[in-house]
């Protein structure tokens, strides 16, 4: 049955975070100490974030005050597991206490068990690169499994494997540009914190068969899990909406195909896809163009294009065979009513993808509080909520209360 809003009643709607950008003091983790570097291509540190660590208590009320029906939360490996093989059954309680909360609330919980960040060890020895890497993540996964089963509604592997492919193929990648120049950063991070042979390799920054090792590291992690729990469990992608040129539609093809296709044709023996989408992007003779200077753009410069979302949830849909969760979509921006207007112009369009028979389970908007955008740090946002960075104090924006009453069915789209 559709609802009013434009969407079917067991449609729901939510909120994603991720632990490194608003928990704070992720201090075991390789994203840390790259921001501790002389030369930090990070134009902040992450240091208090907006301490969702400690707050999240009241984030959690106020995502269920708000009307939403989900909270997006990631599980910091580096907290779970600070050094290798040495669990910490506190840290995995924080996690299952704070989903067990949710439930109270009647809030979904779509949990993240790999945000990008890693332990330090785990970075200082290669990262993914490690020949042991899957072996180490299925181990830390298998434990978070198996202390979150029964709170966990739907379970995602890993964010966005495909972020560097994205970024290699051109228009960015995440929360801007490095603040300065990558390459000399991870040679002083490198030099610091190398383990014998090893060459630290943090998040997502190297080179090789991303595809091929990534899609292991998935493929064992959704087995790990699905023995502990029985959910649904996926990856989410970056969705970038790639659109030829007229006259490039082989190029944009190509582009699409390494950076989105690929990924989405292994989602096939997933439950479903988590579509990750923010823009739209162009592709010439040139490759990945810039927005043409008469097109409204974000704080990130990335296009407002509001029909990107139903494009790649369409795309998705079609390539993996699977159920869509949107896992992200949002706006970078101080501009609450921007926000608001992209957004119910995005969630429109969704509405349409649904109505013509596109199976999407549910909205997750990024993001709930204020939170530190990778390279970008603090200048920028894309929150639903402000969060004052020196009382921690917690405003909803009008984005917020229009998103939880639409989710609330008190509201049209
Ligand atoms: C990431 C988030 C990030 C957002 C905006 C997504 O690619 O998963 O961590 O903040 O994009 O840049």
């Amino acid at each position: 049955m559709t609802e009013h809003h434009g969407f079917p009643s067991d449609f729901f709607f939510g909120a994603a975070t991720a632990g490194h950008q608003i928990e704070g003091n992720n201090v075991s983790s390789d994203c840390w100490a790259l921001e501790q570097t002389p030369d930090t291509v990070f134009k902040h540190r992450s240091a208090d974030a907006v301490d969702f660590y400690n707050r999240w208590p009241e984030d959690v009320r106020l995502t269920a005050d708000l009307g939403l029906q989900a909270l997006r939360f990631s599980v910091e490996w580096a907290r779970v597991e600070p050094e290798p093989g040495q669990f910490s059954t506190a840290q995995l309680d924080h996690y299952r206490r704070l989903a067990a909360r949710c439930h109270e609330l009647g809030l979904r919980t779509v949990v993240t068990f790999n945000h990008w960040t890693t332990p330090l060890w785990f970075a200082a020895e290669g990262g993914w690169t490690n020949a042991r890497a899957v072996d180490r993540f299925e181990r830390y996964v298998d434990r978070a499994a198996e202390h979150l089963a029964g709170e966990v509604d739907w379970a995602i592997t890993l964010n966005e494997p495909n972020v560097a492919t994205v970024a290699a193929v051109g228009g960015g990648g995440v929360g801007g540009a490095a603040a300065g120049d990558l390459g000399e950063a991870l040679e002083q991070a490198t030099r610091r914190h190398s383990v014998g042979a090893n060459v630290f390799r943090p998040m997502m920054l190297w080179d090789g068969d991303q595809l091929g090792r990534y899609t292991e590291a998935h493929r064992r992690a959704r087995e790990t899990i699905r023995s502990h729990m029985d959910v649904p469990v996926g990856w989410s992608l970056a969705c970038v909406d790639y659109q030829p040129v007229p006259g490039f539609e082989d190029r944009a093809e190509a582009l699409r195909r390494q950076a989105v296709t690929a990924w989405l044709e292994v989602s096939r023996d997933d439950d479903f896809v988590g579509v990750q989408n923010y823009t739209r992007r162009l592709v010439g003779a040139d490759g990945v163009q810039k927005p043409a200077p008469d097109r409204p753009v974000d704080a990130l410069g990335w296009e407002l294009y509001p029909r990107s979302l139903a494009n790649a949830v369409r795309d998705a849909a079609s390539v993996s065979g699977r159920p869509v969760l949107v896992t992200e979509h949002g706006v970078c921006t101080y501009d609450d009513t921007l926000r608001r207007e992209h957004t119910r112009h995005a969630l429109r369009h969704l509405a349409a993808a649904v109505a013509d028979g596109v199976e999407v389970r549910g909205y997750l908007h990024w993001t709930l509080l204020d939170e530190f955008e990778w390279f970008s740090g603090y200048d920028v946002t894309f929150g639903l909520v402000e969060v004052d960075r020196q009382t921690f104090a917690r405003r909803p924006r009008g984005s917020a209360t229009w998103l939880g009453d639409l989710a609330a069915r008190r509201t049209r789209l």
